[in-house]
């Protein structure tokens, strides 16, 4: 029975997991036709982690899941949903989230994945909050998880030294104290899908020639346009979530953006005029997670002592289709 005049919703576990593997700038260098000193200034990134071939995204979800459950003190039987924010699962169906159910016993709870790519645990997060705060469901494990160099093309320079493969979890669960998801705003526009995008595979098909022979299901986009987009949608993104709380930047402890890029989080904080000791940033470790990136984040930031309790997270994403999400989030 779910008791009545729940205020919010509130995270009470953090988890994550990544990939043993690393691949530095320097491997790349054995790749591709570029360099650690372009990558470096360019995107912030130094290094990223990468899934073996028979390494499964499952894996790291429920990896990141137990732990933030063991971190909540929250039985798998106690589940009610769980959202797993993704676009690169182990399968095309079921989805991520079933895996993820049975590998947890987490056998009272419902599962499903959110195609939102880098906006996929704040999409994941806003749809959990709301069934949380209606009073559907008590407690959600929230996961946002990409194997994205599955459709990463290894000849494309402009994309192959971006990505990285990991895995974040939340518990959410009913609360009516102080701490909890102070709004959550999540939005989207269609128009600019030929920005960013991977196709289908179809190469099934007999009477598509080409199929047999493209690259075609690999991640393809215009890098620059996605750079202005993202910097103009990530800040207006972030004064809506703070307009939703009633609350100023002054009020924030901690800027989380998504880690795509650090010279998009740079413009994007001296905009909303936070200062840079309180954005963080672990973009130079894992490269762009997409949908793991913000839930890694967090869970890094807790581990290192530097999110603590009592404090206000503003975060921030934006990626293909173009989606977009932010969040005012009280610990
Ligand atoms: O995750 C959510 C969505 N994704 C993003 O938010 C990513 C947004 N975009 C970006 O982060 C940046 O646009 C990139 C990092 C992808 C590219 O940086 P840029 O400063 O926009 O570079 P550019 O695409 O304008 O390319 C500049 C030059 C080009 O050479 P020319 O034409 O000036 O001779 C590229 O060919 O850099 C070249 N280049 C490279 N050089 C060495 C592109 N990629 C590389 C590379 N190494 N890996």
């Amino acid at each position: 029975m779910i008791e009545k005049a729940i205020v919010h919703s509130r995270i009470t576990g953090l988890g994550s997991a990544v990939p043993e593997q690393k691949l530095t700038n320097a491997d790349l260098e054995q790749i591709v036709d570029t360099s650690d000193e372009w990558i470096t200034a360019r995107t912030g990134i130094k290094e990223r982690r990468i899934a073996r071939f028979d390494d499964s995204l499952t894996d790291y979800c429920t990896k990141a899941a137990q732990r933030a459950m063991e971190d909540a003190h929250v039985e798998p039987s106690e589940i009610d949903a769980i959202l797993v924010g993704t676009i690169s699962g182990d399968y095309r169906f079921p989805s991520t989230a079933i895996f993820i159910q049975s590998k947890l016993r987490a056998m009272n709870a419902f599962a499903l994945d959110i195609s939102a790519t880098c906006s996929g645990w704040l999409y994941a997060l806003f749809h959990a909050d709301a069934m949380i705060t209606a009073g559907k469901i008590r407690k959600a494990l929230v996961l946002g998880a990409e194997n994205l160099t599955r459709i990463t093309d290894w000849e494309d320079r402009n994309t192959c030294v971006l990505f990285g493969d990991a895995a974040g979890a939340a518990v959410l669960e009913a609360s009516n104290g102080e701490q909890g998801i102070l709004s959550v705003d999540i939005g989207s526009n269609g128009d600019l899908a030929h920005l960013l995008y991977g196709r289908s595979e179809n190469a099934g098909s007999p009477l598509i020639e080409e199929s047999f022979h493209s690259r075609g299901n690999f991640l393809r986009m215009s890098g620059n346009e996605v750079f202005k987009h993202a910097v103009r949608t990530m800040l207006r993104a972030s004064l809506k979530a703070l307009k939703l709380a009633d609350m100023k930047i002054d009020d924030i402890d901690w800027l989380f953006p998504h880690q795509a890029n650090i010279r998009i989080v740079e413009a994007v904080a001296k905009r909303l005029r936070i200062p840079r000791e309180q954005v963080f940033m672990n973009i130079h470790k894992y490269g762009n997670t997409s949908a793991a990136s913000i839930p890694l984040a967090l869970d890094d930031a807790r581990r290192e002592g530097k999110l603590k309790s009592g404090q206000t997270v503003l975060a921030v994403a934006f990626g293909g289709g173009f989606t977009w999400g932010s969040a005012v989030i009280r610990f």
